[in-house]
């Protein structure tokens, strides 16, 4: 066995069995796709000799999972990609890559410049890279549309979406499915003298323009129009009808120079920073059991939560209050299913899985068996206080107990509590079967075990964990607390609501925060200024304007009136008129804010919060602050979250910014350390 190997990560093992050689990529965990395994694969291709065929496997765990994104902010090294796959194309032999676990990004544009693939059913194969600010830049856009035609392929390279090897044989990505071992399912398949198929020289398959003009139309609206969708887009249709080279040549120069630009860097940084917002540095406990989980409370969230788990494969006993409340939370729940699975959602099987796994109870004593019991009745303490009592004397020991608290107290809630060390805070976001972000809290008592398995809970599913410990809002709510207060001032001061949520939307946020409070309610809002009112510091600046629409019953979308009129989201005289009175009543002349100094302000606000609460120890690092706003408040994922934002800006300006925020709160600001928490970023 010869072994191809550089300094850099990874190795290449080549075997020559029967005049076929293995060539096996062995860089752990995932075999990202460095440097030193391209230069492996060139050498052990080029050093073949007279062959029936190669084959490419991975070693471990997946073929490869895509290519080592370290190394993307900084000029490539030869052999490039590209480099490898002409070897794969020029070798005299026919080359197949042998695909188990995942194939991604670069990993699936070598398996595509293989001449045949074959692949485990349960394989994965994507191309991630429009979702990381780029495009394929090894061939990816144009010879995948050969294999598939080009409606999947927009498909698949815009949505960034993965496969399965079963959906990738029914598309003709994968030759065949392996049954049984792979590697000996790749030498059958080459045993059976297969041609010379170069994937590139082969012809793109006719398609309805018409349904291919959709697919692109949909592809780009859902990539909200940036600017390397746009490009991916007009790769994949230039497959069918220019000269193959020059498009290729033409991918390779787009990929190289959108990989140095802004958005990609701000999605790497992303990418790198949820990995590691799912972990705790310095801990070191295995999770607990979890194969069953109990939710009490069926309402908006505890129907969510039995939802994601349900399809997680948990199954799930739900606790209301009495029957009456948990036959229409049932029925809620399986009207919801149904109606994924009328859409497509969901199959026939699924459908009938979940339901199945679905059991209902008005006791929580029903709750002994589970692993792990959620609460999600309502945000009052007189009714969490004696139910987290009431399961802490009647649960097993090892069961551990989550509550979905939006703003309370935890460390106080459960103070009296033998079992405190098992009770942790799982706060998810609504609708909570879609939304990505939970915030696992880990509160003064919470056993390392226990915290560990809020986290498996996350990766089990498919949601994104951030840590936070208590505090009034925890992380997102307290951050997108202090953007609305300023959102808020500067309408008071000058700014058109409409003028507040055109800058926020312009900066690339779904949408602005007056048209977000109209959609989840003012009233929620509104209920916690009350209980407030008591504690507020009178010279504090204080906005009457939500108030005032509150009490005149616009609540927001639900009574077809908020922020805005509805249907039609039009800007509101009523409102112009109430926001007319609230600032003669505090004397204040309106000036103009521009779209920019609105952007600004709106995101220092946010920095400054962020700032603050690390320094309180809320959030574990900087970049966790910027995981929490991308995945649950609609911040621009290419944008990179708050922080990344104002660490690429002058920091002079980011001063300015902090200074004029200061004269707009006035009395009772709180300067965060900024400046420190930018240059910890960048650790
Ligand atoms: P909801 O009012 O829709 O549902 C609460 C449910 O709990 C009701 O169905 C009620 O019958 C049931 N319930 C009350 N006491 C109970 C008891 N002792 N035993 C069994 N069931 C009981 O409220 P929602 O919106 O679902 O909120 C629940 C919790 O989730 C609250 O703590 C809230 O702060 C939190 N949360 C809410 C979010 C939202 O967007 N609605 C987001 C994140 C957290």
């Amino acid at each position: 066995m010869n072994t191809h190997t550089s300094p850099s990560h990874g190795t290449v093992r080549s075997e020559i069995r029967d005049r076929i050689a293995i060539l096996t990529i062995d860089n752990p965990p995932v075999n990202a796709g460095s440097h030193a395994i391209r230069k492996g694969l060139i050498e052990a291709l080029q050093a073949a000799g007279d062959l029936r065929g190669a084959i490419l496997i991975g070693a471990g765990r997946s073929f490869i999972a895509g290519s080592d994104l370290r190394e993307f902010g900084a000029p490539l090294a030869w052999p490039e990609l590209p480099d490898v796959i002409s070897a794969c194309e020029e070798a005299p032999f026919p080359v197949v890559a042998a695909i188990h676990g995942v194939a991604l990004g670069g990993g699936l544009e070598l398996a595509l410049g293989c001449d045949y693939r074959i692949a485990t059913e349960d394989a994965r194969l994507g191309l991630p890279e429009v979702s990381l600010g780029m495009v394929p830049g090894a061939g990816g856009t144009q010879r995948l549309p050969r294999l598939t035609g080009r409606i999947a392929a927009v498909e698949m390279v815009c949505g960034s979406t993965r496969i399965t090897g079963t959906r990738a044989a029914s598309l003709g990505l994968v030759d065949a499915l392996a049954e049984g071992d792979l590697l000996d399912a790749a030498l059958t398949f080459l045993a059976q003298d297969r041609p010379k198929r170069v994937v590139a020289q082969m012809t793109v398959p006719d398609e309805d323009p018409a349904a291919l003009q959709a697919a692109c139309d949909k592809a780009l609206k859902k990539g909200r129009g940036r600017p390397n969708v746009a490009e991916a887009i007009r790769l994949v249709q230039a497959s069918a009808d220019a000269d193959v080279a020059a498009v290729l040549a033409d991918e390779r120069a787009v990929f190289q120079r959108l990989r140095l630009e802004p958005d990609a860097s701000a999605l790497r940084h992303l990418f790198f920073a949820e990995r590691r917002a799912g972990s705790v540095d310095g801990l070191d406990a295995k999770p607990r059991a979890l194969a069953s989980v109990g939710v009490i409370g069926g309402g908006t969230m505890g129907q969510g939560i039995a939802r994601a788990c349900l399809g997680a494969g948990l199954p799930v006993t739900l606790v209301e209050r009495d029957a009456a409340a948990l036959d229409r939370s049932l029925s809620a729940l399986c009207d919801a299913l149904d109606a994924r699975h009328a859409r497509g959602r969901l199959g026939d099987a699924a459908l009938a899985a979940q339901k199945a796994a679905l059991r209902g109870a008005t006791d929580v004593a029903d709750l002994t068996g589970c692993d792990l019991v959620i609460e999600a009745v309502f945000e009052e303490l007189s009714v969490k206080v004696p139910l987290l009592e009431q399961l802490d004397r009647l649960l097993p020991e090892n069961v551990v107990i989550g509550t979905n608290t939006s703003y309370l107290d935890i460390n106080a809630m459960v103070a009296d509590l033998p079992g405190r060390s098992r009770i942790l805070g799982l706060h998810f976001f609504s609708p909570a079967d879609v939304m990505k972000l939970l915030e696992v809290v880990r509160a003064e008592a919470t056993a390392d075990d226990v915290l560990v398995t809020g986290l498996a809970l996350a990766k089990r599913l498919g949601k994104q964990p951030v840590v936070a410990r208590v505090a009034e809002g925890f992380i997102g709510n307290r951050i997108y607390a202090a953007y609305r207060r300023r959102a808020e001032l500067l309408m008071l001061d000058g700014a058109a609501p409409q003028d507040v949520d055109a800058a926020a939307q312009a900066f690339g946020f779904a949408m602005g925060p007056f048209a977000v409070s109209d959609m989840s309610g003012l009233d929620i809002a509104w209920a916690m200024r009350k209980r407030q009112a008591a504690t507020r510091d009178p010279k504090a600046r204080y906005v009457t304007i939500p108030d005032r629409l509150c009490e005149a019953g616009r609540l927001g979308r639900k009574t077809g009136a908020g922020w805005y009129d509805y249907p039609e989201t039009r800007p509101s005289p009523v409102v112009d008129a109430v926001i007319a009175n609230a600032r003669a009543d505090a004397g204040i002349t309106p000036q103009p804010f521009d779209a920019a100094t609105i952007q600004r302000q709106l995101l220092i606000a946010m920095v400054n919060e962020a700032a603050l609460l690390l320094a309180e120890g809320v959030a574990q690092r900087p970049s966790d602050i910027d995981v929490t706003l991308a995945n649950g408040y609609g911040f621009p994922r290419w944008k990179g979250g708050p922080l990344w934002w104002a660490a690429q800006e002058d920091p002079a300006a980011i001063a300015a910014d902090l200074d004029q925020l200061e004269q707009a709160i006035g009395h009772g600001f709180a300067r965060g350390p900024v400046a420190e928490t930018l240059a910890a970023l960048k650790d």
